[in-house]
């Protein structure tokens, strides 16, 4: 008999944990309870009754339960394309279409437009799937300072003469630090220099723009950008995303963008729940109203009190708490009243910058965001070390 290796690869995975547990990194699973301040449902569309009705009608339609293959296969519907007309009429584009989610859309769009020779500039705090995407695609990647417009216009101009294709992709709303992509100087830039330019609106839809079209609509920019990206799991409280942009960027997705050629379509009914939720969102200006004010009430609040939130100007107020047993210690607390918040940390966010992340929600109240706001400072003050709480960047 063999040799066997079993025990190398088990006894990494035990070293791994225990590194993990070492560093303070160590996640696990957990049902939140209390006021939610971790969730992306900026519009409390999660529960309402109207897209649960929305949803329920569209079952009720649906002959199918699963859509049974891949789009290319047996598992296209008329509901996906429905979807996708009204998508690019929101987002002000030509054409969309629809992904399973926001990590499979941003990996699909990056794997098709990319390859090796081309140059990828991509902002520092870029999500996750943006950097797999790009990653996976094999391109030079350039990672300029987050929002950094004269680093980002030096790289340009140094390759300007190169011989491959050359993107820009960022995030317009970032997801961590809840402030805004220089979405105007960017297209300036990529138009200067011969670039293209890709757009992850995840956080931004359903809150920014013109009935939440997003950052592209709000500035008047969706003719400019090759890609947008919208995801439908956060202020559409439904699921999957989308790209938007031209016929040619469609079709070249539809023949070439893996995760939506192998993947089995999503259920036809959801295209029936996003649509409705895409209705909901469009009309929901009071809620986008009260999203702004409880924002800026809960920064003003902090401030107040002395804690840093970076850069934020959106509903995602991080309070930056520096080393992870602060950040862990400041989250139970919070969580002990009542607060449904977790503690952030490297590597989802960069070295020595853990953090809460407040997401804020339409559904809280402005006594809420008081409450909380006090109950960080509680909590900061006996935390063991209170590293960075003490830095106001407004
Ligand atoms: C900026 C950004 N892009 C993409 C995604 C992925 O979207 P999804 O959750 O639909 O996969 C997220 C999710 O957190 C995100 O924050």
């Amino acid at each position: 008999m063999p040799k066997t290796n079993h025990g190398a690869l088990r006894g990494r995975i035990a070293r791994e944990l225990d590194d993990l547990r070492a560093q303070a990194q160590f996640r696990t699973l957990e049902v939140p309870g209390g006021i939610n301040l971790c969730s992306n449902d900026y519009l409390g569309l999660a529960a309402d009754p109207r897209l649960k009705q929305a949803l329920l009608d569209a079952v009720a339609r649906s002959l199918l339960t699963g859509s049974t293959g891949s789009r290319l296969l047996s598992g296209n519907d008329r509901a996906w394309e429905e979807l996708e007309t009204e998508f690019a009429d929101f987002a002000g584009t030509e054409t969309a279409l629809c992904f399973s989610s926001g990590y499979a859309a941003n990996i699909g769009l990056l794997g098709s437009l990319l390859q090796p020779g081309d140059i990828v500039f991509s902002d520092a705090l870029n999500h996750a799937s943006l950097i797999d995407g790009i990653r996976l695609s094999g391109p030079a990647k350039i990672v300029y300072p987050h929002g950094d417009l004269e680093f980002l216009e030096h790289a340009l101009r140094e390759h300007r003469d190169a011989k491959g294709a050359k993107l820009i992709v960022t995030e317009t709303v970032f997801s961590m630090e809840g402030d805004v992509a220089p979405l105007r100087d960017i297209v300036r830039l990529a138009q200067a220099y011969g670039a293209e330019l890709v757009i992850d609106e995840a956080h931004a839809i359903g809150v920014r723009g013109p009935q939440g079209r997003g950052i592209a609509a709000e500035l008047g920019l969706e003719r400019d950008i090759l890609a947008i990206m919208h995801t439908c799991g956060k202020a559409l409280a439904s699921a999957g995303a989308v790209v938007c942009g031209s016929r040619a960027l469609r079709d070249l997705l539809i023949n070439r963008a893996r995760t939506f050629l192998f993947s089995t379509a999503m259920p036809p009914y959801l295209a029936g729940q996003i649509r409705a939720a895409l209705h909901l969102a469009r009309a929901a200006e009071s809620e986008r109203a009260h999203l702004r004010h409880i924002a800026t009430a809960l920064r003003q609040a902090l401030a107040a009190a002395g804690h840093s939130f970076g850069a934020s100007t959106t509903q995602i107020v991080p309070v930056l708490l520096g080393d992870n047993e602060t950040a862990l210690h400041v989250a139970a607390q919070l969580q002990e009243n009542g607060f449904a918040v977790k503690a952030i940390r490297p590597p989802t966010v960069p070295p020595g910058t853990a953090r809460l992340r407040l997401s804020l929600t339409s559904r809280i109240s402005l006594e809420d965001v008081r409450r909380l706001a006090a109950a960080i400072h509680t909590a900061c003050q006996s935390a063991p070390q209170t590293s960075s709480a003490s830095t106001v960047h407004a």
